[in-house]
C-alpha cells in the first residue's frame, strides 16, 4: 500500500470506496492504525479531552497539535494524516497559515478548522496557498460555550438548510473534505450527496463517505462522559487493539458500521 493523496481521497467517494479514519495521538497507536489499514489518521484538538483530561477541546494550543502531529507521523506510514487547528487558530487568515504550515512541516497532509461564515475567507485563503484543508460541520466541539453542550445539529428545518448551504460553501471556497458531526442520517446522506468532496460522518448516519471515531471510544474507555450513540465498542469482541482497528476498518467497509442506532 501507498500513502493515500487528496486526489485518492476523492476518487474513493467517485468509487464508493468508504473512507475508515480515525484519531490518534501518539506513534504507538498510529502504528497499529497503519497496520489495521486506517484511510485517515486525524490528530483531533479531542487530545484536550482523551489526552490532556479538559472537558472541552478549548485549551489545546498549537504547540499542543504540533507535538501529537509529530509523534503520529513517526509511526505512520501509509495512512494519510490530517491535523485539527485548535481554537482560535483559524481566527484570521494569517494565524490559520501560520498554524497549517507547522502542521504540515511537522507530517501532516491536511489541515481541518471547525465552521463556515467568516472561516469561508480562512479556507479560500489556505488553498490559495496549496494547504489541503478539511471543513468539519454540525456539532462543533469549539463552539461549546455557546452551544451550551453537546448536542446535534441541523434537526430543525431551517438549522438543516443552513447546513447543507454551508456544506455547498465550504466546497466552493476549496475544502477538500467534510467532517459531518451529530447532524441527522437524512441531512447527512442530501449533503453527502449535493457536494463533490467526501464527507466523513461521526454521528451522522451510514451515508457518509467515510466514517470517523475517536480512539479512545473505539477502544471502549469510558472519558467519564455519558457515552454517545454514536460510539461503538469494538475491542469488546475484538480481542486485541489490532483486531479491534481491524474490526473497525471492515464494518465500515462493509456498510454494517454505523447501523441506523448509531444515528439521529
Ligand atoms: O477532535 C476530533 O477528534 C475530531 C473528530 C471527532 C472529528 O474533530
Ligand atoms: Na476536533
Amino acid at each position: 500500500r501507498t500513502r493515500l493523496t487528496v486526489p485518492a481521497l476523492r476518487q474513493m467517494k467517485a468509487e464508493g470506496r468508504r473512507i475508515v479514519s480515525l484519531t490518534a495521538y501518539d506513534a504507538g497507536f498510529a502504528r497499529s492504525v497503519d497496520e489495521a489499514g486506517i484511510d485517515l489518521v486525524l490528530i483531533g484538538d479531542s487530545l484536550g479531552m482523551v489526552c490532556q483530561g479538559h472537558d472541552s477541546t478549548l485549551p489545546v494550543t498549537v504547540d499542543d497539535i504540533v507535538y501529537h502531529t509529530r509523534c503520529v507521523a513517526a509511526g505512520l506510514s501509509t495512512a494519510f494524516l490530517v491535523s485539527d487547528l485548535p481554537f482560535q487558530a483559524d481566527a484570521t487568515p494569517e494565524r490559520a497559515l501560520d498554524a497549517s504550515t507547522r502542521c504540515l512541516q511537522a507530517g501532516a497532509g491536511m489541515v481541518k478548522l471547525e465552521g463556515a461564515g467568516h472561516k469561508l475567507d480562512v479556507i479560500r485563503f489556505l488553498s490559495e496557498r496549496e494547504i489541503p484543508i478539511c471543513a468539519h460541520l454540525g456539532l462543533t466541539p469549539q463552539s461549546v460555550l455557546r452551544l451550551g453542550g453537546y448536542k446535534v445539529q441541523g434537526r430543525e428545518e431551517a438549522a438543516a438548510r443552513k447546513l447543507l448551504a454551508d456544506a455547498k460553501a465550504v466546497a466552493a471556497a476549496g475544502a477538500d473534505l467534510l467532517v459531518l458531526e451529530c447532524v441527522p442520517s437524512a441531512l447527512a446522506a442530501e449533503i453527502t450527496a449535493a457536494v463533490a468532496i467526501p464527507t466523513i460522518g461521526i454521528g451522522a448516519g451510514p451515508s457518509c463517505d467515510g466514517q470517523i471515531l475517536v480512539l479512545h471510544d473505539l477502544l471502549g474507555m469510558n472519558s467519564g462522559h455519558r457515552r454517545p450513540r454514536f460510539v461503538k465498542d469494538f475491542l469488546a469482541n475484538g480481542g486485541s487493539i489490532l483486531g479491534a482497528f481491524q474490526a473497525y476498518a471492515a464494518a465500515v467497509r462493509s456498510g454494517e458500521f454505523p447501523g441506523p442506532e448509531h444515528g439521529y
